[in-house]
């Protein structure tokens, strides 16, 4: 049954890229008075918390996700005064704040590093993990971003290890004092206000190096449980783990209702599914629907009743959902309509990154434009391997991370309406066409499909407690399903091609109410990329 204190589980959070959202100052960098400035959008849009991307002081090698202060607040987004600011302002409008928790790693630059650095004997020394060399190693290292190696330090005669870049070195959890820091920290964040906290990949924490464990190593749920313990039991806290190993058995871990490690945490399983066998991301290779659609029946069904899901497809991380699995061209007001009609049907705790409610598209960027540190780490690896940069190109522009990292698309204004500056990246050359102010209040809009979808999930119980079951799963084309209680039924259908096809569930739609579609006419065939969402029950 809900409880009010999980009132998370029928709200809508939004991502905030900061330094892409809204820029106040005319640095060409997003802030928190930008953030602060468009509120009163987000409470137009109906979301209920917004998830902010790192904003604590950094030397910005991965955009924040390296802190070097995690009690202040890089100048580049403003001052503690603001943070706080935001927090009140937001909770004035019923919107909470969650802070992105980068917990497995700091910056080089972090003073505790620094420390670590200099002297075995220094305690900080054992807040990193070290090895000795071995017999007739030559130091050096060469990996790429996320795959994890070994720094040699001369003042040591040690090497660190680091998963990501080598300016990100691994904290040593293992260590009660790291983590009774962060725990520390993680409550003076809390007593300042914020609501919650997205806990940025949390299943390296128990990793072991040494046995060359990374991913769910022997003691990870155990730290999870000691943090949740010590930091995330106050009532009406929202916690979401970043698990790119999560499988559905894992995920019941983390959210087990009893609330003893997080509320939930986002899986990947569907987000890998368009790459090549074997490749990695950059790998391209076009989403099997059926495949996508066998991932999304069984986290639905295997978590009900002992767990939670996240729903999302888009984040800093990722490409634009329209561009990668609609049209961006044609159809791409449709077809970023039926994602969102799709997600938003499902049992979970949806999520919105910055500008997917306009449908915003990929970005084309020329190779050397590219800022992202693991894009550039790729050029630069595959130039090496002998790839063509046309290849290299293909992949950057389908998956890097830049292409959700442009700029905010307010309006038709020079760079968009977010800044009055240069902007750090290239805003979209498509701003004048796709932007909120066109969208606002417009009927048949991305956005206006937005802003209703989370009216309705607010609405119906069936949205927050409704069994899950997958309609025709060998259909090559269509992504159907219903979601029941006693009293309720919803069902949505979704054509996920640029073609007209029969609706097979027509009979079935008959009976019910149409609650919402992305086509402003009723017809009994699904036109491209047609989504329909209709329901059954008492009112
Ligand atoms: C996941 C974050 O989402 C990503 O942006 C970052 O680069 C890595 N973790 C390392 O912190």
């Amino acid at each position: 049954m809900y409880n009010p204190s999980d009132w998370w589980k029928r709200a809508v959070i939004y991502q905030v890229y900061p330094r892409s959202f809204c820029d106040s100052n005319g640095d060409g960098i997003g802030d928190i008075p930008g953030i602060i400035s468009k509120l009163d959008y987000l409470e137009t849009l109906g979301v209920d918390a917004i998830w902010l991307s790192p904003v604590c002081r950094s030397p910005q090698v991965d955009n924040g996700y390296d802190v070097s202060d995690y009690r202040d607040i890089d100048p580049m987004f403003g001052t503690l005064e603001d943070m706080d600011r935001l927090i009140r302002e937001a909770g004035a409008r019923g919107i909470r704040i969650l802070l992105d928790l980068v917990l497995n790693h700091t910056s080089n630059e972090h003073p505790w590093f620094l420390a670590a650095s200099e002297s075995r004997s220094d305690p900080y020394h054992e807040y990193y993990i070290w090895r000795d060399p071995l017999p007739g190693e030559t130091p050096g290292d060469a990996a790429g971003f996320g795959s994890g190696s070994w720094q040699w330090v001369p003042a040591v005669g040690q090497y660190y290890y680091y998963q990501f870049s080598v300016w990100q070195p691994d904290l040593n959890w293992a260590n009660p004092a790291v983590r009774q820091a962060l725990y520390d920290m993680i409550n003076w964040w809390a007593d300042r206000g914020v609501g919650g906290f997205r806990l940025d990949v949390v299943d390296h924490l128990g990793k072991d190096p040494s046995l060359g464990v990374k991913v769910n190593g022997p003691r990870l749920h155990e730290y999870v449980r000691e943090m949740s313990a010590a930091c995330f039991q106050r009532p009406g806290l929202v916690t979401v783990g970043e698990a790119w190993s999560a499988t559905p058995e894992i995920a019941k871990r983390y959210s087990d209702p009893d609330g003893s490690e997080l509320s939930m945490v986002f899986q990947f399983e569907h987000i890998l599914l368009d790459q090549a066998p074997g490749g990695s991301k950059w790998d391209l290779a076009p989403l099997p629907l059926k495949a996508f659609k066998q991932v999304m029946d069984r986290w639905q069904t295997e978590l009900r009743g002992c767990g939670w899901n996240s729903l999302f497809y888009e984040n800093h991380d990722l490409p634009r959902i329209v561009s990668r699995w609609g049209d961006d061209g044609e159809f791409r007001e449709q077809s970023a309509q039926m994602l969102a009609i799709l997600l938003f049907g499902m049992e979970g705790t949806p999520y919105i990154y910055e500008g997917q409610e306009l449908g915003m598209t990929n970005m084309r960027l020329d190779l050397d434009e590219y800022q992202d540190i693991e894009t550039r780490g790729m050029i630069d690896a595959r130039r090496a391997e002998g790839y063509d940069d046309a290849d290299i190109l293909r992949s950057a522009r389908a998956k890097s991370r830049d292409n959700a990292r442009t700029p905010m698309q307010w309006n038709d204004a020079e760079h968009a309406g977010f800044t009055t500056g240069t902007p750090w990246l290239r805003v979209n050359e498509n701003y004048r066409e796709i932007n909120a102010a066109r969208q606002v209040g417009v009927s048949g809009s991305v956005f206006e499909c937005y802003r209703a979808l989370i009216r309705l999930r607010k609405a119906y119980p069936v949205f927050t407690e409704g069994a899950f079951s997958l309609l025709l799963p060998e259909d090559d084309d269509l992504f159907a399903y219903t979601r029941t209680t006693a009293d309720e039924t919803l069902l949505v259908v979704c054509n996920f091609r640029g073609r007209e096809l029969p609706d097979p569930l027509a009979e079935t739609e008959a009976g019910m109410t149409l609650l919402i579609g992305n086509y402003p006419d009723a017809q009994t065939t699904l036109r491209p990329y047609e989504a329909r969402m209709y329901r059954k029950g008492e009112v």
